[in-house]
């Protein structure tokens, strides 16, 4: 009885090369056989490396497994003279629904400042990809500034030209929760979901805000799922170390059982 279909998406990160998505890809869609993914109440998305996205496209367009698939960045530009860049247009070609844009550890790597991320949700949006725009505080941020407010700062950011009517995916991702073991709490969780809400709001519309999924990320495993997805603000899941083991991915997937 959601507004909003739950989306639980796995970011595998720089792991699994495409002979090892592929055989993930089959053993997740048996496991989950029944689940309710299968009557579209949940939606699955999983992220690889690009060099696998061939691959698992091929797999999930032949044997119809209704997972979605997504790149974990994107390029800012359309095509050209940058070496080593992945454009929106190449995705879009080989059926990739989302894009992950600001992963936390593509803004501290990669030094992704919000400018840049703003870009290539623009990138995103052309070439008809979703972004799942990733925001998140750091502990340090957290001591300072509280929960928030940069979370909030971000998103405003990234959001600068999105119009109103745009399909886009939120992702709350608090850098110290991040591969830590350390989860936020729900509470915490939905507090700054709601902010995030919020920030919908007032940047986009109301409609946008009441439409638009927002996500939590951050230690995500089978034994917490549950009561993130019973916060009212939090509709999903982005999932890291827990979406490369296939029995735990799959109970994540199974979250009202
Ligand atoms: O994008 C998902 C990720 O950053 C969370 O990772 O391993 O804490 O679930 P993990």
């Amino acid at each position: 009885n959601r507004a909003r279909t739950p989306l639980i998406a796995g970011n595998w990160k720089m792991n699994l090369d495409h002979l090892q998505a592929v055989a993930f890809v089959q053993k997740l869609h048996w496991a989950l056989k029944d689940a309710k993914h299968e009557d579209g109440s949940v939606e699955v998305a999983v992220f690889p490396p690009f060099t696998d996205i061939r691959s698992v496209q091929t797999l999930i367009d032949a044997d119809k497994i209704p997972f979605a698939l997504g790149a974990q960045d994107v390029s800012a530009h359309d095509s050209g003279a940058y070496t080593g860049e992945v454009s929106g247009a190449f995705l879009s070609k080989l059926d990739a629904k989302y894009v992950i844009i600001g992963h936390s550890e593509r803004r501290e790597y990669h030094a992704e400042s919000d400018v840049v991320v703003a870009a290539k949700v623009q990138a995103a949006l052309k070439h008809g990809l979703v972004p799942v725009i990733c925001v998140g505080e750091t502990a340090e941020d957290l001591e300072k500034f509280g929960a928030s407010a940069v979370p909030a700062g971000q998103l405003e950011a990234a959001l600068k030209g999105v119009p109103a009517s745009a399909d886009i995916v939120v992702a709350y991702e608090p850098v110290w929760a991040i591969g830590s073991g350390q989860a936020a709490t729900p509470q915490q969780a939905q507090d700054v979901c709601a902010a995030l809400r919020g920030v919908l709001a007032k940047t986009l519309d109301e409609d946008a805000a009441a439409r638009t999924r927002i996500l939590y990320g951050g230690s995500v495993k089978a034994a917490n799922i549950a009561s993130f997805m019973r916060e009212p603000d939090v509709d999903g899941a982005l999932v890291g170390g827990a979406s490369l083991v296939v029995d735990d991915f799959a109970a994540i997937i199974r979250f009202e059982k």
